[in-house]
């Protein structure tokens, strides 16, 4: 049996890797997670108990991230944990200091700690990561591992310095440290804060569909499970000390999301049955868009090429986006009850409230 220790794993990704983690009956997972307004035991329900045990606390509280390394002894850690949304890093940027730096700093210690004291022989370290580091591309071009980093936004500037550390680690105490950069990630889990669940519930609900400027913010799409299992392939596979952009190539519009959204919602929940749009006076989930006043540093367009973990550990992904999306739409339509759990906190709500006007495409 190998141990996995997850931080953040009671968020969106991190949930999801630990249910494809999961899958393979000889690991056993450790949780370690603050449950912010982003974590949810709701969505690590149905899984093997047996196998999963779940720390709540701060992957920056070095005393309890020492003791978690000692007690759990993992094989395997992914640091998953972080503060995520891009507009929440422009209303107060504090907190993605201490929780994206100083987390991953308190992290990379306890495991540099740890392998002095004798961690297990095999013993890998992976930090996830995020294009967002590379700041914004014009019209053509694509971020590989050898791109500057150039962030824009607080958020992507507190993971770009996670990224530096990571590497340091590496380079001056040796330590078996991997990271990974993905794109934006979509799938079941997500918090409705973001663009493609925030839609879907907003369609839904006959609610207005609220985006950014000229709504021609450029994402490249990934569905969630398939970066998880690059993830778990990097962990297996990949080379220590190496970096490996993750990518779906699925380049789209925030509109095209919006119209692709609502042409799916279309099939599965017909919008002339839809009591909610009736109210809103319109006939089609489309009539509900809205564009609105843009985001500050918005990024124009992010794209990956993801040739290295292609081509070095074979990674590919298993969901094309029409695919992804539809079982995306799917599932936030079978399971109101966990989008009703996650939105009771009363932190989401505030945030749910502020942002009834815009949504987050950012990763
Ligand atoms: N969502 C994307 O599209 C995307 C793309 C690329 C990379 N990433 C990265 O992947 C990781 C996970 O993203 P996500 O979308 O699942 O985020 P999320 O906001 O859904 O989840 C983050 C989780 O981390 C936990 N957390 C926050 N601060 C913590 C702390 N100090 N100590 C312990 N736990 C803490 C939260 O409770 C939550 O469960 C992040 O590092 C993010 O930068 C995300």
């Amino acid at each position: 049996m190998s141990t996995i220790l997850v931080t953040g794993g009671a968020g969106f990704i991190g949930c999801n890797f630990v249910r494809v983690a999961m899958r393979r009956d000889d690991v056993r997972v450790v949780v370690l997670d603050k449950m912010t307004y982003a974590g949810h035991r709701e969505s690590l329900l149905g899984l093997d108990e047996q196998r999963l045990e779940i720390v709540v606390g701060d992957i920056a509280d070095r005393d309890l991230v020492r003791d978690v390394y000692q007690q759990h002894r993992p094989d395997w850690v992914v640091n998953f944990a972080a503060e995520s949304h891009v507009d929440r890093s422009i209303d107060g940027p504090r907190d993605f200091i201490e929780a994206n730096i100083v987390g991953a700093f308190e992290m990379l210690e306890g495991a540099r700690r740890y392998c002095e004291a004798g961690a297990p022989s095999g013993f890998r370290f992976l930090h996830v990561s995020t294009d967002e580091v590379y700041g914004s591309l014009g019209e053509t071009g694509l971020f590989t591992e050898t791109t500057p980093y150039q962030p824009n936004s607080p958020y992507a500037a507190s993971k770009a310095s996670a990224d530096h550390l990571v590497r340091a680690y590496r380079e001056t105490y040796d330590l078996p440290v991997l990271l990974t950069n993905c794109s934006n990630n979509y799938g079941p889990y997500q918090f409705p804060e973001k663009l493609i669940p925030l839609m879907i519930l907003n369609a839904a609900g006959g609610r207005a569909l609220p985006i950014y400027g000229d709504g021609g913010n450029v994402r490249d799409w990934l569905y969630v499970e398939d970066h998880c299992e690059g993830i778990l392939l990097a962990l297996e596979r990949g080379e220590l000390g190496r970096k490996y952009n993750i990518g779906g190539g699925n380049e789209r519009t925030n509109v095209q999301i919006v119209d692709r959204i609502c042409a799916t919602l279309d099939e599965a929940l017909p919008a002339s049955s839809n009591e909610g749009l009736r109210s809103a006076g319109v006939s089609s989930y489309e009539g509900l868009k809205r564009f609105v006043k843009d985001r500050p540093g918005h990024d124009r367009r992010y794209a990956i090429d993801a040739t290295r973990i292609r081509e070095e550990l074979g990674w590919q992904p298993r969901f094309d986006f029409d695919s992804g999306i539809r079982a995306t739409v799917q599932w936030y339509l079978d399971n109101g009850a966990w989008c009703d759990a996650v939105q009771g906190d009363e932190d989401a709500q505030r945030r749910l409230g502020l942002s009834s006007t815009v949504a987050d495409s950012g990763a």
